[in-house]
């Protein structure tokens, strides 16, 4: 079947004044991803031939977050069909295109609305009964302030009524539009060169004194133009107005995403405490345990584990490889096949080998660490002078002491052996030692002696108390320390 080609528009030039926030409500985020870049990503699946975003004046962060695709500033928020009619001069040449298009509108709040929902409109349009216009329609529990689609007796929508104007309207039919279930869930697809026309045509008289995108229905019957409802579930149609429903769209989310994992065979001990990105990606047998954050950009190869209390991002993790608990994996961690890190180990750009651990207290950024090496506890790669970062490169099976400070650019080469507690700032050689730390002096006695001076004044304090002289004092002490009784 050869479709026609698909002009879209998104639109996202709403404030969103009920999140309360600095940030326009588009870019806020459900699973680590934007609403709109959900809402792109699942209109790009559709390969439209355009994708144009209406933004509000001055957002100019959404319009990088809508990059490469086009953005259209809507100077006032004047109605959903202001809105398309502001996009409408940058999708001309497609929308009057000889052969025809079609034009696909959504809102750039609705993160789940689905590729297959996207799909079955555009199937609707296809076939010599098709309608012109295609209705995004769907039957909430609660009708609410939602927009209502009126059908004839034979499916075909005669118009749209907008809440407001139904609970305005003196006529009675306008108001029994109220009872009906089937509410407008936003999106729409129809033939460009009628949608064209007709948006050019929207007034603003109506309750609100908006352009309404939804009048196109009744002008479009009135010209003997048909259209049809596609039905979606209330859930994907689901907008974001505040920041109760983006906590609700992230939980909905989540617990889609965490069945999936599940169903592909990943054990999740306690479900309701993993955390998934958009793009988390991992592989059957993984086993994670309760309280872990995936943020985005990781990958898990098969039996992975991932113990209490890590948080992931950016980072890839090889087979059999095991990471926490309290572990945290920033962006450019590569962890290889087995390979384990172990509770508070910050790994930061770096690589792992086949097998290296780092099981405790470490921190390894801009690092080179080879198959088999061991990195002991509390070793610091000191990768940052203050002004650039520089890489620390560990050989194969070379073994680091702990509490170790790498100061980087270093390398301890394959085999080698860094006593514990060094400072390394030049290279190891393969099969090297390094010992860089003060020598240890041993004093016979020393301690001892160190306590009777460090005692002194202590004993005058006490003699002025008790009235003896700093020596009889000495001597009473050192008797209770070695057990002796003065007989009295
Ligand atoms: C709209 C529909 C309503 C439907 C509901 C579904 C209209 C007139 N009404 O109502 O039938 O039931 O969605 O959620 O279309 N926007 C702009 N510029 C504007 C106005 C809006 O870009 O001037 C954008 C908003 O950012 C938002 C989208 O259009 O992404 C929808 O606008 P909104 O005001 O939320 O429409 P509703 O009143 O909810
Ligand atoms: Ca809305």
């Amino acid at each position: 079947m050869t479709e026609r080609p698909l002009a879209t528009v998104v639109l996202a030039a709403g404030k969103g004044t009920r999140m309360k926030s600095a940030q326009p409500k588009v870019l806020h985020r459900v699973a680590g991803r934007s609403l709109l870049g959900h809402v792109l990503t699942t209109v790009e699946s559709l390969r439209p031939a355009r994708i144009v975003v209406v933004v509000g004046p001055g957002m100019d962060d959404v319009a990088s977050a809508a990059a490469p695709h086009a953005t259209v500033v809507q100077e006032d928020q004047l109605g959903t069909g202001d809105a398309v009619r502001a996009a409408l001069p940058a999708l001309r040449d497609l929308c009057m295109a000889e052969a025809g298009a079609d034009l696909l509108i959504v809102f750039g709040d609705t993160p789940f609305l689905t590729a297959e929902t996207l799909r079955a409109m555009r199937d609707r349009r296809s076939g010599p009964e098709a309608p012109s216009l295609v209705a995004l329609g769907f039957e909430p529990e609660d009708p609410g302030a939602y927009g209502r689609l009126l059908l004839d007796d034979s499916g075909a929508v005669v118009r749209n009524v907008e809440y407001k104007d139904a609970l305005a309207a003196d006529d009675p039919q306008l108001r029994r539009a109220l009872d009906s279930k089937l509410c407008n869930g936003g999106a729409l697809l129809g033939d460009a060169a009628v949608l064209n026309r007709l948006i050019d045509e929207l007034d603003n008289d109506n309750a609100q004194g908006e352009y309404y995108l939804t009048d196109v229905f009744a002008m479009a019957r009135a010209d003997g133009f048909s259209a049809r409802v596609q039905l979606a579930e209330e859930q994907e149609v689901m907008g974001i107005n505040s920041r109760s429903e983006l906590a609700r769209a992230e939980a909905l989310y989540q617990t889609r995403r965490r069945d999936e994992a599940m169903a592909e065979g990943v054990t999740l001990i306690d479900p309701a405490s993993v955390f998934f990105s958009h793009d988390t990606a991992i592989g059957p047998d993984c086993l994670i345990e309760p309280q872990v954050f995936f943020g985005p950009g990781v990958v898990l190869e098969e039996g992975v584990t991932v113990r209490a209390y890590s948080h992931l991002e950016g980072c890839r993790v090889q087979s059999g490889a095991s990471v926490g608990p309290f572990a945290r994996l920033r962006p450019g961690a590569i962890l290889g096949p087995k390979a384990r890190v172990g509770n508070f180990v910050e790994v930061k750009n770096a690589r792992l080998g086949k097998g290296a651990k780092a099981n405790h207290l470490t921190y390894l950024g801009d690092a080179e660490i080879g198959a088999g090496a061991n990195v002991g506890a509390g070793t610091i790669t000191c990768n940052y002078d203050g002004f650039a970062k520089h890489k620390t490169v560990i050989g194969t099976k070379a073994f680091i002491g702990s509490n170790t400070a790498l100061v980087a650019p270093v390398s301890v080469a394959a085999g080698a052996v860094v006593g514990a507690g060094s400072v390394v700032t030049d290279d190891v050689p393969t099969d090297g030692l390094a010992i860089a730390r003060g020598r240890q002096l041993v004093i016979d006695q020393g301690a001892a002696r160190l306590r009777e001076r460090q005692q002194e004044p202590q004993d005058k304090d006490a003699a002025r108390q008790d009235g003896l002289q700093p020596e009889a004092r000495r001597r009473v002490a050192g008797q209770r320390a070695t057990g002796q009784h003065s007989k009295e």
